[in-house]
Order: C-alpha cells, then structure tokens, then sequence
C-alpha cells in the first residue's frame, strides 16, 4: 500500500461502497452487522483501505485476530510457499509436519510447568466446544461454571456459556444442560461494593455459595474463565482471583478452563494473559491472532487430561488446515523475533496515558482498563456510574467518520474497546490517539 497513514478521500460510504452495500441488503441476511458502511480493498500492518480508496486506521484488528498485523510479509510469504506443495489432506487422513510443529510451539508457550498436548480446530467457538467436551471426558463429571460476563462463541454450548442476554442469547433457548454462571470478578461494578485491591476476591464466595446452593461441586467438571473479559468490557480479572480460583478447583477435582481466545499471542503484554497471574490452567483455548486472519484455534492441555480422550472421538475434517498452521508457525516466530508482547506494553501504556488525560476532563468515562494494548473505556452518566451506551456509540462514529475503526463491548454496551495491530509505527499510534481524543471531544 501507498499511502502511510490515515486518509479518507471520500464522503463514507464512497460510492463503490454504496453500490456494494445495495448488493449485500439483498443477498446477505440482515443479522450479520458491519461495523462500517465500507468493503475492504486491501490491508497491510495496521491500515485498510477500502474499495474507494480511503484508508482506516484499524485499531479493532478483525476483532483482536492481527495483533501481528494485516498480511506481515513473512506469513503471506510462507503461505503462498504451502500453496504451491498442498491445500489440505485431512490429519486424520494423512497428516502433515506444521500442525505437529504448531502443537510443539503451543506446548511449550501456554503457562504450566507439566508435558501438554494441543489440538487444532477452526474457530474460537469450537475451541471452546472442544476443551469442555475432554473436560466431561477427563473427569467423567457434566457441570461446567462459566461468568456472566463472558463471551465463549456463537454456537450452542458458546451460547450457553456467554453472559448477555442481547444480542447473543435473547430467544435462542432452551440452552445446554448443566451449564451454569457465577458473577464475574468486575471491579468497577463490585457486586460488594468492595475496592480492588484490598477486598480479599470476596466476589470468589459467589462460587462457595453456589456449591452450597445450586450444585455439588462434586458433579462440576470445569470452570471456564477469560484472563480479561473480551466481548464483556475488557474486565480485567485480578491474578489473586486465578490464585484463589485455582485452590477451590483443586480442592474439588474441577478442572480450570482458560480462554485465551481474545487475550493470547501477544495482546496483553504477554504471550499468553495468563503468564501475569503465574497460575496455570489445565486446558487453554487460542484462535483469532493464532494465524494472522487464517481460521485456527488450539486447545492446549495437560497431556494426561488431552489423552483421555479416546480414538476418533475429536477431529474434524479442516482442523489445522495447513495453510493455518503455517501462518501461525510464521506468528509465533515473529513475536518471538520482534518481541511484540513487549510492544504490546508499550502501545497500551501511551493508550491508558492519552485516556487519563481525557478522563480528568470528561467525567464520562467512569473507567479505564485494560491490560498491555487491550484497552477500553467505559462510559457513563456524569456523576454517576449509570452505563452511557449512546455516548460509547457516539464516540465510536465519530472515530469511524474520521478514518479511526474502534468497537463497542461491555454487558452494557457501554465500552469503546481498542485491539491495536502489534507491528502499529508510532506516526500511526499517534495519529490514531489524536484521532481518538478529537472523537471523545467532539
Ligand atoms: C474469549 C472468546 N472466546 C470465544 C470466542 C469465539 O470465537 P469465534 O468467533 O472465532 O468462534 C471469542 C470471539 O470473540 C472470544 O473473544
């Protein structure tokens, strides 16, 4: 791509935009929402340019899937090599070197200090499918505990397991049996009304009580939890939480789920957001910026827990597709190469810094969280800490009007979340916080 920077040249939609629009209210179902009236044209590190040649600023990254940027040089290179050998046989037809490869790289970055295993699927959602399928399996136990502020994916069992009723969960009932929530650790709306830190994780008795209340922790197979609740408001989950989390799963044999989904390859200032609590989890799930745009997810596990399951009872036939495993091989290399959690720090601390500075003039953001270049805001009614969810939307169009792509999360929909491309130059860091600000003063 030419241009550097930010760049609009037309009104948005342009009209090739427009023309495409008209094409898609026809042929494409109006439950799939867009969060900009214009159609890709082509990418590159954290620019998009549309077909009428505006160019965005992307600090959404395909929703936290190119922390290493669109199309890096050394994937798309890697690729078209493997596109030139094989597309696809099937592992469980016959298998190939990358996906045992990407299994030996996963095995040994996800937090524990025990042998693990890793499968590959091909979304985020059956990821999860499938880390809660060899839960059941390991422990021979149904019940699985998820937060009610989570988001595990769109199928039935991520459905089930998600925390918000609107959009995800409103009349799509009844839902997977013996799934069940707990408050999620939400600091700024402690349901305690206790500080972080200092409130001892009492918000971890909500799960005591509910052994006590609703089911035996006997017949619970896993808890699943994000490090830093994604779609949910990028709620950061305390370390002491996981610490104390981590005691109660071992006393009752109940395994712990993590989800990395949103969180891994780099976001959070480290490979994986687990690595800042020192706690490891028995099963992991990653996708999204596993492959830098090609659909792949891994659970990774305990080898012991991951070999309970018997033959042929996982799998599926694009699982590990090549050209995924290869582009995320080329991933893992670049991070390690280019120290990109390392940067993630860095891009999150100039966000959190730009954010403070704005906050202390507009009383509507009640907070700001994160963790490394996950960042968000959460806006409010001034005064108060009733969600201001119009403000979070008013907000995120001014940024799009101006050639900024940010997105909406939180319960509330009241959270402007941030998920910078990793390999972002400073000129477009800057351009895109100043873009940013003008957006929140406006
Ligand atoms: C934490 C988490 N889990 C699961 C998913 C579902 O992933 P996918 O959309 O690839 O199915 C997401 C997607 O946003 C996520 O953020």
């Amino acid at each position: 791509m030419e241009e550097k920077n930010v760049n609009l040249k037309t009104a948005l939609p342009g009209p090739i935009s427009k023309q495409m629009g008209e094409l898609r209210e026809q042929n494409v179902p109006k439950g799939l929402t867009s969060l900009t009236p214009v159609y890709a044209a082509e990418a590159e590190g954290a620019l998009l340019k549309d077909v009428d040649g505006n160019v965005f600023l992307d600090f959404v990254g395909g929703i936290g899937v190119l922390n290493a940027g669109h199309c890096p040089p050394e994937v798309v290179k890697a690729v078209k090599e493997q596109l030139d050998k094989f597309l696809h046989t099937c592992f469980q037809v016959m298998p190939y070197e990358p996906y045992v490869k990407l299994a030996e790289q996963l095995n040994q970055l996800v937090p524990g200090n025990f042998p693990k295993k890793t499968m590959f699927v091909n979304s985020g959602a059956e990821a999860v499918e499938n880390a809660v399928k060899i839960a059941r399996r390991y422990t021979k136990k149904t019940g699985i505990i998820s937060l009610d502020c989570s988001f595990h994916g769109r199928t039935y069992l991520g459905m089930s397991l998600t925390g918000k009723v609107k959009p995800y969960r409103y009349n799509y009932g009844p839902f997977v049996a013996d799934t069940y929530k707990i408050p999620s650790p939400y600091c700024y709306r402690c349901l305690q009304y206790k500080e972080y830190p200092g409130c001892n994780i009492e918000c971890l008795e909500f799960l005591e009580r509910f052994f006590v209340t609703s089911v035996e922790p006997d017949r619970i197979a896993a808890v699943i939890i994000e490090p830093v609740e994604g779609e949910g408001g990028f709620i950061v989950t305390p370390p002491e939480y996981f610490e104390k989390l981590r005691g109660i799963c071992d006393k009752h044999d109940i395994l712990m789920i993590c989800d990395e989904i949103q969180t891994g390859f780099g976001r959070t200032g480290k490979f994986l957001a687990m690595e800042h609590s020192g706690v490891a989890p028995d099963l992991t799930t990653t996708a999204k910026s596993l492959g830098a745009g090609l659909p792949i997810s891994a659970v990774t596990g305990k080898a012991e827990i991951m070999d309970a399951v018997g033959p042929g009872e996982i799998g599926t036939t694009y699982g590990g597709n090549p050209l995924a495993c290869i582009a995320a091989l080329e991933v893992v290399k670049m991070m390690k190469e280019q120290d990109l959690p390392a940067r993630s720090q860095e891009i999150g601390d100039k966000i959190f810094a730009r954010l403070k500075e704005l906050q202390a003039k507009h009383p509507f953001i009640g907070d700001i969280r994160g963790q490394g270049a996950m960042v968000a805001i959460e806006t409010v009614k001034p005064g108060t800490k009733e969600p201001d969810p119009a403000k979070a939307g008013q907000i995120i169009g001014n940024c799009i009007n101006s050639g900024l792509l940010v997105l909406k999360a939180g319960i509330y929909d009241n959270v402007v979340r941030m998920l910078v491309p990793l390999v972002i130059t400073e000129e477009q860091l800057a351009s895109g916080l100043d873009l940013l600000q003008a957006a929140i003063e406006k």
